[in-house]
């Protein structure tokens, strides 16, 4: 599908943004693990959640969804049958499902192989082998070290080992493996991370009544952070049913922000969005950058904070990004590059290699891409630096089948000189299915074509 989006309309309006994607993956996994009926509103209902819940089927846990309400049978975590036969699980091009799923399966101790896309076969899947195995999983990857997994059987009376591990980058998909196999081990797992990757799994475990702390070191040197976590699994193993209201994706918020403070006179109210502050990086560079954006009605739902964001159309001037805040804002360097070619001056991004590794490689795609709309910046190795306040003109862009890429496309063409035609843009569906229609409700104009 081809989508076409018509420069200079602003948006003006009152929204929310469907359920988090992460919190959804983690609160279906989660309730799959707890002994018994949990009720999940507000889910995520997308592409990547779909290919969840199918895994979870494949793997004998009954689920029913409703609207966007979730209901989970939860089987609990000790597995009584000797099943054997090996379960084939399609994670699609969700790295996320495939990481977390690895990390369910192998405390399940069930036999499995994880498979998905041509893109996500290339993703690197070694960072989650090497302390899977340490922790005594029997896992395999293809011989150039990724996708498919195969996951071998665990006698039940095995446990697993206690682990304790330094990951080489923080990586919240890493984490949340590691922690979800750690409800089979022995005794406590520590974790060493070096930056503050998103919490939700932690924070959903520590409301589930489990034993897990987090500690954040900053360096008085050069302020880089790095966090330990402490988490001893349940003991008896079991976790209690729950139910939940998931916040908005701030994630997904962040491309109706930035159509707002690129379009001349926007003014849009975002409601009930996740305000987790592991994730709101670009709330504050943004803000640095001279964007007008305030936050009413703050609230708290199932530990995670969340509230309304008010958000109006501004003049930006360029900044630096770097370090620490870098993995609070990971998912948002495409939309950020589009706020960037808006802002008067220089903006450099820096420390942001692992921007290679996601859907498509959001380094070097998304430069070639804004070039095509005009932009002027140059890639580096581990970012791209913007000279930004030229207005961007109209063109054809490709998403490279990178959902995050596809909007962040459709929002520059808001901001730009003529129309801009957007390809492939049906996986815009993967994390946000109504990003489209919400767009033309608050003055969009885009067209199908
Ligand atoms: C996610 C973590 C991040 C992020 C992804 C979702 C998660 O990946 O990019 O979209 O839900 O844990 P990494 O942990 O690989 O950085």
């Amino acid at each position: 599908m081809i989508l076409e989006v018509a420069p200079g309309n602003p948006l003006i309006g009152t929204t929310s943004v469907p359920g988090d994607k992460s919190i959804s993956h983690r609160v279906a996994l989660l309730a799959g693990l707890s002994s018994g009926d949990c009720r999940i509103e507000n889910f995520l209902v997308a592409g990547v959640t779909k290919v969840m819940l199918c895994a979870l089927s494949e793997l004998g846990i009954e689920w029913k969804l409703v609207g966007k309400t979730l209901t989970i049978k939860g089987a609990g975590l000790q597995r009584t049958s000797e099943d054997t036969d090996i379960v084939q699980l399609d994670c699609g091009n969700s790295g996320t499902t495939m990481r977390l799923l690895a990390g369910f399966v192998a405390a399940l101790g069930l036999p499995a192989v994880l498979d998905g896309s041509a893109r996500l076969r290339e993703r690197p899947m070694k960072r989650i082998l090497t302390p899977l195995q340490r922790m005594g999983v029997e896992i395999q990857a293809s011989p150039g070290g990724g996708a498919p997994l195969s996951i071998s059987v665990r006698p039940p009376e095995r446990k697993l080992r206690a682990l304790q591990y330094t990951l080489p980058v923080a990586s919240a998909q890493v984490k949340s493996c590691i922690l979800l196999a750690a409800l089979a081990a022995e005794g406590e797992t520590i974790l060493t991370e070096p930056g503050l990757s998103r919490d939700h799994t932690e924070r959903l475990l520590r409301s589930l009544g489990a034993t897990i702390n987090s500690q954040v070191i900053v360096s008085s040197e050069d302020a880089s952070v790095q966090v330990e976590t402490h988490f001893t699994p349940p003991d008896p193993l079991e976790l209690e049913p729950f139910n939940l209201l998931l916040p908005g994706d701030f994630s997904s918020a962040a491309f109706l922000i930035v159509a707002a403070v690129i379009t001349p006179g926007s003014e849009v109210k975002i409601n009930n969005v996740g305000l987790n502050p592991t994730r709101t990086g670009l709330l504050d560079v943004l803000r640095s950058m001279g964007a007008d954006i305030a936050i009413t009605n703050r609230n708290d739902s199932g530990g995670e904070p969340l509230g309304d964001l008010h958000v109006r159309y501004s003049k930006l001037r360029g900044t630096t990004v770097s370090g620490a805040i870098v993995v609070r804002m990971i998912d948002e360097f495409p939309i950020f590059a589009v706020a960037a070619t808006h802002a008067n001056g220089r903006t450099v991004v820096e420390d942001a290699t692992e921007l290679r590794h996601k859907e498509s490689d959001r380094i070097h795609d998304l430069c070639v891409e804004l070039q095509r709309l005009g932009a002027d910046l140059v890639e580096s190795v581990d970012g791209f630096v913007i000279n930004g306040g030229k207005m961007l003109v109209g063109g054809r862009v490709g998403t490279h089948r990178d959902h995050r890429l596809a909007m962040a496309l459709l929002v520059a063409g808001m901001g730009a000189s003529g129309p801009v035609e957007i390809e492939q843009a049906e996986i815009i569906t993967e994390s946000f299915p109504q990003f489209v229609h919400i767009l033309r409700n608050m003055g969009a104009v885009i067209n199908e074509k």
